[in-house]
């Protein structure tokens, strides 16, 4: 459903990024791509040329204050989908980077969103707020389980939890968010956890892949999540709200189970190698929030990514 709306979404070209623009596209929205790169490589699995020609595409850095700004103006921004990040390692690797592109980045998208009266914001948060399971003593998260980043990039994303929180106290200007955990999907190509979309890649290629991680936690659909985003920008919040998603939680096994049954000659399988993060997270309040929103099955999802790896090669 068109939204007469025009829509900034920064980090477009990374996986998330790609499948946003995908769905505003296909419904018919105007969109302004905004990353600090322009290799349009999983875009290209999404749209084609002529569906990619509806989108306005910017190139900058998110650090630039200025820049922010004016994107806002020449373009009359009215709806924003902030994902621009460096993921875990990379902050890992360059911590100031990391601060002034995930920290300073999300301040200048709220700091040009004031300028331009757009009252507000959907942004990327993640389940790395939270630490393993040893400091909460329970598999299944909830609201009352506070934040407690182990690494920096959760720091980093618990600070811009605390940055919508003051532009609301301090501009009114409203936020939400949504804390994805292992995404997967056409487009997920970088990070640890995206070993389990390279096995379904390697299920449709006839290649073999070892996942390198085991254990119980939530997958969900890149597809989905972008989804999440955009009903994150389109749905009024009064104050900014940053919700655990409660997508029932699965094994790697499980997932290597449903590969080798879409596809029996899969040479697909995994390690015994438990990740230190919470088996998963419960979502009453992301479903108060967005009573309507349908995920994907993981049966379903995982099919529907192998199909569409066989399709595009
Ligand atoms: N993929 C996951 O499993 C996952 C899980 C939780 C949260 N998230 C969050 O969701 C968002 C999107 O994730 P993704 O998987 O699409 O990430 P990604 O790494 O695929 O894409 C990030 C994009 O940000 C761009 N970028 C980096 N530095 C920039 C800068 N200085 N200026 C402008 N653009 C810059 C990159 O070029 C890239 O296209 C991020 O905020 C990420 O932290 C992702």
């Amino acid at each position: 459903m068109k939204t007469g709306q025009t829509y900034l979404v920064t980090g477009a070209m990374g996986c998330i990024g790609s499948w946003v623009l995908h769905h505003l596209v296909q419904r018919g929205d105007k969109v302004v791509s905004f990353d600090l790169g322009d290799n349009r490589s999983r875009l290209d699995l999404l749209l084609n040329k002529d569906e990619q020609e509806k989108i306005q595409f910017t190139q900058g850095d998110i650090r630039d204050t200025s820049l922010m700004k004016s994107i806002f103006d020449e373009y009359g921004i009215s709806r924003v989908i902030h994902l621009a990040a460096l993921q875990v390692p990379f902050c890992k690797a360059d911590p100031v980077l990391g601060a002034q592109v995930n920290v300073v980045g999300t301040v200048n998208v709220f700091e040009a969103a004031r300028a331009a009266n757009v009252s507000h914001i959907a942004y990327a948060s993640s389940v790395a707020v939270f630490g393993p399971p040893s400091v909460y003593n329970a598999s299944i998260l909830n609201d009352s389980h506070l934040p407690d980043p182990h690494t920096l990039y959760g720091v980093y994303k618990v600070a811009n939890e605390g940055t919508a929180r003051i532009y609301w106290n301090d501009h009114g200007i409203s936020s939400a968010t949504v804390r994805p955990y292992t995404v997967y999907g056409v487009g997920r190509d970088q990070g640890l956890t995206s070993e389990p979309t390279k096995a379904m890649l390697a299920a449709a290629k006839g290649e073999s892949y070892e996942i390198g991680f085991s254990g119980t936690m939530q997958f969900q659909l890149a597809s989905d999540i972008a989804r999440y985003f955009i009903a994150c920008a389109d749905t009024p919040f009064k104050g900014a709200g940053a919700f655990n998603i409660g997508t029932t939680p699965a094994t790697v096994a499980e997932v290597l189970e449903m590969i080798k049954a879409l596809r029996p000659d899969a040479r697909v399988s995994g390690v015994e190698n438990e990740l230190p993060f919470p088996a998963g997270m419960d979502g009453s309040s992301l479903a108060a929030y967005l009573p309507d929103f349908k995920e994907t099955t993981l049966a379903e999802g995982v099919k529907q990514t192998i199909e569409h790896f066989e399709r595009v090669g």
